[in-house]
């Protein structure tokens, strides 16, 4: 059975104003049966550890380093997020793989650093508006998960997020049955490549702006866990409805 699961990443946005959520978040769910998990900027990582104390609440990092550590300045390993608490590193992610023209090779060698760290790896994927209407959608999930996902992947070191890069920030989201195409043909791949009992195992979420009007129908759509949550995750206001959509 997988655990559900809501990440709230909090981009380039928040100081330690902003955690003042994660005390709104506390309050809100004390005995969740669901994995919460906040991904803030790096720079308030320690802080935050000090704000969820021992709330069932976990946190990630938004990238790291392929490198334990050296010269590669703003760079943050995936050892020193695991050192300020983290337990979960988001990488690949579509603002990543555009401003930093990250690749599916460069993703993978980062998604092997984080189990190096022993951090679950949220590995994000999803085409483009153009790859869509071309009606390429399937051929790049395809390849991006082959691409971007080491060998050695379980249910507990990886977490899939789905996210069509055209649906991120912009209030669109796919059809449910389009949502449900590509979680499908996720789980077939991850299945074919490491086994039923692995590819069963790891858990699928979508991205997308989502919210709380929204959350209830994709979280019913087959092989969808959870959710990759942006804008709607910076107030508790708005991500609590989304964690209790999925609970
Ligand atoms: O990683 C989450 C994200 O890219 C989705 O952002 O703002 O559309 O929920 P948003």
């Amino acid at each position: 059975m997988r655990r559900k699961l809501v990440a709230g990443n909090w981009k380039m946005n928040g100081t330690s104003a902003a955690l003042d959520q994660v005390e709104k978040l506390k309050s809100d769910h004390t005995n969740p049966s669901i994995d919460i998990v906040l991904c803030p900027p790096a720079t308030l990582l320690h802080k935050m550890m000090h704000s969820i104390g021992n709330a069932p609440i976990f946190a990630g990092g938004q990238d790291c380093h392929a490198d334990v550590s050296g010269a590669h300045t703003g760079d943050v390993s995936a050892e020193m997020l695991a050192d300020c608490g983290a337990s979960y590193v988001i990488v690949g992610h579509s603002e990543r793989r555009t401003d930093h023209r990250e690749t599916n090779d460069q993703v993978r060698i980062k998604t092997k650093a984080a189990w190096r760290a022993n951090l679950k790896a949220i590995v994000c994927i999803g085409e483009t508006l153009e790859q869509r209407e071309a009606a390429n959608t399937l051929d790049i999930i395809v390849g991006q998960l082959a691409g971007s996902i080491p060998d050695n992947a379980t249910g507990e070191n990886l977490v899939v997020a789905y996210e069509p890069v055209w649906a991120i920030g912009t209030g669109k989201v796919p059809g449910l049955d389009d949502i449900g195409e590509v979680h499908d043909l996720i789980r077939t791949r991850l299945e074919r490549r490491f086994g039923s009992g692995v590819g069963r195992s790891v858990r699928l979420l979508y991205g997308g702006s989502v919210k709380a009007s929204n959350a209830g129908d994709i979280f019913d759509v087959s092989n969808v866990d959870g959710a990759l949550v942006g804008g709607a995750s910076l107030k508790a206001d708005d991500f609590s409805p989304i964690i209790n959509a999925l609970q």
